[in-house]
């Protein structure tokens, strides 16, 4: 059973990519499961805390869980054309220290997507990513996008995926990222 490692962007109750991580949880394939970790202990980044007092507690175990994982997927919103900062901060810990970027990131497939308000899915915000994953030397899987645009149409108010095209397209890209772990 390969073991992917699902993580969203965005510490609000009413996330339209925490949504989507929960819709992807029964529709992945057979031989993966989807295992949503949360984001939300990860202090603000400080240098000074990392000296005195190391790594936090919340983000070593989000660093294991990466080690141990097969494949990361990263349900990303938009802010201001590019990344949330709450994201970025949660990976900028996890590459801490620089040492530790090979046990954590090195080679690690990774995929992206992404639900926004706006009209374009987070297609910029997805583009922003690109660097900082190769920056980490993980293995970005290009080979599927999925952004989805005008979220509110998209989940009812619980949070539920009522998009039947979109849910298609969630699945598909799914299965294309579990067969790039193999
Ligand atoms: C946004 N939003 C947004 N949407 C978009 O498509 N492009 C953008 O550049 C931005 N910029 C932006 C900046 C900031 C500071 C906020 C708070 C929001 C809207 C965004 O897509 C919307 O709030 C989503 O609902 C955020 O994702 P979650 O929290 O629903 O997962």
């Amino acid at each position: 059973m390969k073991r992917i490692i699902g993580i969203s962007g965005s510490l609000r109750r009413g996330s339209f990519n925490t949504a989507l991580l929960r819709a992807a949880a029964p529709l992945m394939p057979d031989d993966a499961e989807l295992v949503i970790e949360s984001i939300a202990e990860v202090p603000l980044y400080n240098f000074d805390v990392e000296s005195s007092d190391g790594i936090p507690d919340p983000v070593a175990r989000l660093q294991d869980a990466l080690e141990e994982c097969d494949g990361l997927l990263l349900s990303t919103p938009e802010y201001n054309n590019s990344m949330p900062g709450v994201l970025k901060n949660t990976i900028d810990w996890l590459s801490r220290p620089p040492d530790d970027i090979p046990r954590v990131f090195g080679e690690l497939p990774v995929a992206l997507m992404g639900a926004s308000a706006g009209a374009y899915g987070t297609i910029l915000s997805q583009v922003a990513w690109l660097p900082v994953l190769r920056t980490l030397g993980t293995e970005f899987w290009s080979g599927g996008r999925l952004q989805v645009a005008r979220a509110k149409d998209v989940f009812d108010d619980n949070g539920e995926l009522i998009d039947e095209a979109i849910r298609g397209r969630l699945e598909k890209f799914l299965a294309g990222f579990v067969d790039f772990l193999s």
